[in-house]
C-alpha cells in the first residue's frame, strides 16, 4: 500500500526548543479507518470506498504498529486493523499510522515507528526531533524525556509516562460503571483465546476505568495454558499482561517450558496451594486464570483459602443454562469431566455463588468462556452489580452462545447430568472457607 506523503503532514517537527507531534487515537474515538477489501484485492487509500466508519477500541502496550477498530458496519472478522490508518472523524486529522513509532521492537511493518506511552489510552502518535544541524529523527517518548523535553507542554502531554505524569489509576473499581464499557468495547483480542484481552484492558490497563495493580501484585497465574502460536506469538490469556511488564507462571497438564515460565502441573482443589507455593506465587497475585475444563470452581475454593488474587478469571460451562446453579461435584475425589461432553465445570450462577462465599464479585462474563471476578475489597462501595441479568443469554441453550462451527460437545442425557452435577440451590453445600 502506498500513501502519498503529502497526506501525512502529521510528521511534525520538533526542534531543540519546540516540541510537537500528534495525538494518538483515544479509546472510543469515532474514526474513519482504512480497510482493504476482504477478498485481498488492492484498494488505493485515495479512494473513499477503502475507508470505513469505526470506533477505536484499543490501548497501549503492544510492540507492534496496529490499532483496533470496532467497525460500525459490524463485520466481526474485521475487528483488527493491522498496519492501517485511522483518521479522527471530528477533524479528519490522522490519529494512527503504521509508521508510528515503537519503543518495544518486534515491529511488523516497514519502518514501524510508533510511540506508545502506556499510561494514557492512545496509540500511534509520532514525534520527530530536529537536531541542531538541521537533520530530523523520530524520537521515542523515552528519548525525549531523557533529553529534557518534558518541560515542553506538548511532549509532557503526549508522553505522560516518560515524563512521570501518569494519572493514578483507581484504587477501587466501580462495577456498575464498568458494565456498559465492557458491553461496548470488550470485543477485541490480540493474544487471547477470545476477547479476554479487551476485558483485561478495561479492567487493569485503561486509565479511565482500570484498577491500579500495585507493583508487587503485577503477577499472573494462568492454567490450562496450551502453547498455541497465534499470528502475533503465543495465544494466551495472560500474554497481553506479560507484554505490559507483568511477571507470572503458566501451568498445563501436557506442556512444559520452564525457561518461559510454563510448567507441567495437574492442579486440583487439594494441591493448588502447594503448587502455587512451590512456584513462588505472591499471596495476592494480580490475576489468576483458571481454565481446566473440570473442577474449576473447586480449585477456586481451594486456592482462595490461602491465596487472595485481586482478579480471578474462571471458565464456566456454556452448556448449562443461565438459571442453573450447577457445578461438577469434585468433592471427595469426584470425577473430573471433559469438554468432549457437556459434563464439566460450573454454571455462571454457581461460580457467582462461590465468588460471593469467598469475598469476590462478578465484574463481567466473556460470552461463552469466562467469568471475571474482582476481590470485594477492590470494588468501590455500592457499585457491585445487583444481579447477573446482563449475562442472561450467555449460554448455548439461552441462545447467546451458538455453535456455528459444530465444535461444541455432544449433549448428555438428563440422567448423566444428574449423576455428575451438584445443584447448589437444592443441596446444602457450604462454599465458605474451612467448611468443606
Ligand atoms: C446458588 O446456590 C448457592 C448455595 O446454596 C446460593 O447461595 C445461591 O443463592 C444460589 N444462586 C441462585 C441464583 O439460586
Amino acid at each position: 500500500m502506498s500513501v502519498q506523503t503529502s497526506c501525512w503532514l502529521w510528521l511534525l517537527l520538533l526542534t531543540p526548543n519546540l516540541a510537537s507531534g500528534f495525538e494518538g487515537c483515544q479509546l472510543g474515538e469515532a474514526v474513519r479507518a482504512f480497510r482493504p477489501p476482504a477478498d485481498g484485492s488492492l484498494c488505493p487509500p485515495s479512494e473513499s470506498r477503502c475507508w470505513h466508519d469505526g470506533v477505536v477500541a484499543d490501548g497501549p502496550g503492544r510492540g507492534d504498529a496496529m490499532v483496533t477498530v470496532l467497525w460500525s458496519d459490524a463485520e466481526p472478522m474485521n475487528r483488527r486493523v493491522h498496519g492501517s490508518y485511522a483518521l479522527r472523524k471530528s477533524s479528519a486529522t490522522p490519529c494512527f499510522s503504521p509508521s508510528a513509532m515503537s519503543e518495544v521492537g518486534s515491529c511488523l511493518d516497514d519502518g514501524c515507528w510508533r510511540y506508545s506511552d502506556s499510561c494514557h489510552d492512545s496509540i500511534g502518535g509520532v514525534l520527530r526531533a530536529q537536531g541542531a544541524d538541521g537533520s530530523t529523527k523520530h524520537s521515542s517518548c523515552r528519548e525525549l524525556g531523557q533529553s529534557g523535553y518534558c518541560s515542553t507542554a506538548k511532549v509532557a502531554k503526549l508522553c505522560p509516562e516518560s515524563c512521570g505524569k501518569c494519572r493514578p489509576l483507581r484504587s477501587c473499581v466501580n462495577l456498575k460503571r464498568m458494565l456498559p464499557l465492557f458491553q461496548r468495547y470488550a470485543q477485541w483480542a490480540w493474544y487471547s483465546q477470545w476477547n479476554q484481552d479487551s476485558v483485561l484492558h478495561l479492567l487493569l490497563v485503561n486509565p479511565d476505568s482500570a484498577l491500579r495493580t500495585p507493583a508487587g501484585s503485577r503477577f499472573f497465574v494462568e492454567f490450562g495454558f496450551r502453547p498455541v502460536k497465534g499470528r502475533l506469538g503465543d495465544e494466551s490469556n495472560s500474554e497481553y499482561l506479560r507484554r505490559l511488564g507483568w511477571k507470572g507462571v503458566r501451568f498445563d497438564l501436557d506442556h512444559e517450558e520452564p525457561s518461559v515460565g510454563l510448567f507441567r502441573e495437574r492442579i486440583t482443589m487439594e494441591n493448588v496451594v502447594s503448587v502455587f507455593r512451590r512456584h513462588n506465587v505472591p499471596q495476592k497475585p494480580g490475576i489468576v486464570m483458571i481454565d481446566i475444563d473440570s473442577c474449576d470452581l473447586w480449585v477456586f475454593l481451594g486456592l482462595t483459602e490461602v491465596f487472595r488474587p485481586r482478579v480471578v478469571q474462571i471458565e464456566y460451562n456454556r452448556h448449562l443454562r443461565f438459571a442453573d446453579n450447577l457445578t461438577l461435584d469434585c468433592r471427595a475425589g469426584g470425577k473430573p469431566g471433559t469438554t468432549d461432553s457437556e459434563l464439566y465445570g460450573a454454571s455462571i450462577h454457581a461460580i457467582a455463588a462461590a465468588a460471593e462465599a469467598r469475598g469476590y464479585a462478578v465484574a463481567w462474563v466473556e460470552r461463552c468462556f469466562d467469568v471475571f471476578l474482582v476481590r470485594s475489597d477492590l470494588v468501590c462501595p455500592g457499585s457491585k452489580l445487583p444481579n447477573l441479568d446482563a449475562f442472561k443469554s450467555f449460554t448455548l441453550h439461552d441462545g447467546g452462545c451458538l455453535d456455528p462451527w459444530g465444535e461444541f460437545a455432544s449433549p448428555a442425557t438428563a440422567q448423566e447430568r444428574q449423576s455428575v452435577f451438584l445443584d447448589l440451590s437444592s443441596t446444602p453445600t457450604s462454599l465458605r472457607k474451612g467448611d468443606r
